[in-house]
């Protein structure tokens, strides 16, 4: 980084070392920014977002995640009232005034308010807002050391026919209730099962299992993760196998490898399924090589933009 932006980060990281947001035209510490109690986005969970990371002051694959929050925003009928240069410059915006060099940026759109006395939907005034904290890892280095735990829950994962898994979206009870029940069984993640009992994903991953000499991850039922995609480019850059297909309970037991994967916090390995070890019980080699790989590609100029700290 230029002498500048090293300024730029340290004068954002003394004003609001909490994070920052951008909410109704302006910026502000990440602790201000609230949003209206008769939001549908609040009441209805009637919005979209999404997350993209920065690492080492630059963004991983930011084109990638404004063209999925573009697509999510237009299925769902939501205008945020900003061209996506708009958008991209209050991502910036808020990474800049947060002074971070690792971050958690997340953008939304709300359906909004409708007009007073009305439950018209065609009333409403969509809302964008977005705020930079922090990085968050689903699991930390220090956990993914030694591997997470993972248990196969019973809620079933609300149907892609109700909800669009592939729109990224705040209907998380079933993911909720199903991380609740996990921490009672002594697991660290969950994964839920479809109406087939074909395994979907988690709250924030996507999951891969290495059974019978490839990777195996679920072709549908999900979303479109991005760390998921790079998954998919890295195995076959390194000659590892891998496929888009059904994957169950049954393969998830008995895989000698397991990855969950996510913006928040990449690609982290599992070392135990409902309680019995994966494998060794250890992370993986080929989990190694392609975690190695992804933190690799984040210096990358065709994966990663620097921020605009000034
Ligand atoms: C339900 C769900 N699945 C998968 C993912 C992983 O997607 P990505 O790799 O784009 O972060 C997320 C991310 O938050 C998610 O919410």
């Amino acid at each position: 980084m230029t002498k500048a932006a090293d300024a730029g980060v340290a004068a954002g990281r003394d004003r609001w070392p909490a994070g920052a947001a951008w909410m109704e035209g302006s910026y502000c510490p990440v602790e201000e920014a609230k949003i209206s109690v008769l939001d549908l986005g609040l009441t209805r969970s009637d919005c979209t977002y999404d997350v993209v990371h920065v690492w080492r002051g630059r963004f991983y694959r930011l084109d990638a995640h404004l063209d999925r929050f573009s697509a999510s925003m237009a299925r769902l009928r939501l205008d945020p009232g900003l061209d996506r240069a708009g958008i991209e410059a209050i991502v910036h915006g808020c990474v800049r005034r947060a002074g971070l060099r690792e971050a958690y940026v997340s953008m939304t759109c709300t359906r909004g308010r409708t007009a007073v006395g009305s439950r018209d939907l065609r009333t409403a005034t969509n809302t964008f807002h977005c705020f930079a904290i922090p990085f968050v890892w689903i699991s930390t280095p220090d956990q993914q050391a030694s591997g997470a735990s993972l248990w196969i829950s019973q809620v079933t994962r609300i149907p892609p026919q109700s909800v669009d898994p592939a729109v990224k979206n705040y209907h998380w009870l079933d993911l909720d209730m199903a991380l609740l029940d996990a921490y009672d069984h002594g697991a660290q993640l969950v994964v839920l099962r479809d109406l087939t009992g074909a395994i979907t994903e988690g709250p924030g991953f996507n999951v891969f299992a290495y059974v019978d000499g490839r990777w195996l991850t679920p072709a549908a039922g999900t979303l479109e993760g991005i760390t998921r995609r790079s998954v998919i480019e890295l195995a076959s850059e390194v000659g590892q196998p891998l496929e888009q297909g059904l994957l169950t309970a049954g393969d998830l037991r008995r895989a000698a490898e397991v990855l969950i994967t996510s913006t928040a916090g990449g690609i982290m390995p599992v070392t135990v399924v409902d309680g019995r070890p994966v494998g060794t019980g250890t992370p993986g080699p080929l989990t190694a090589q392609l975690r190695d790989r992804y933190w690799a590609r984040h210096e990358d100029p065709q994966y990663s933009t620097p921020v605009r700290y000034n």
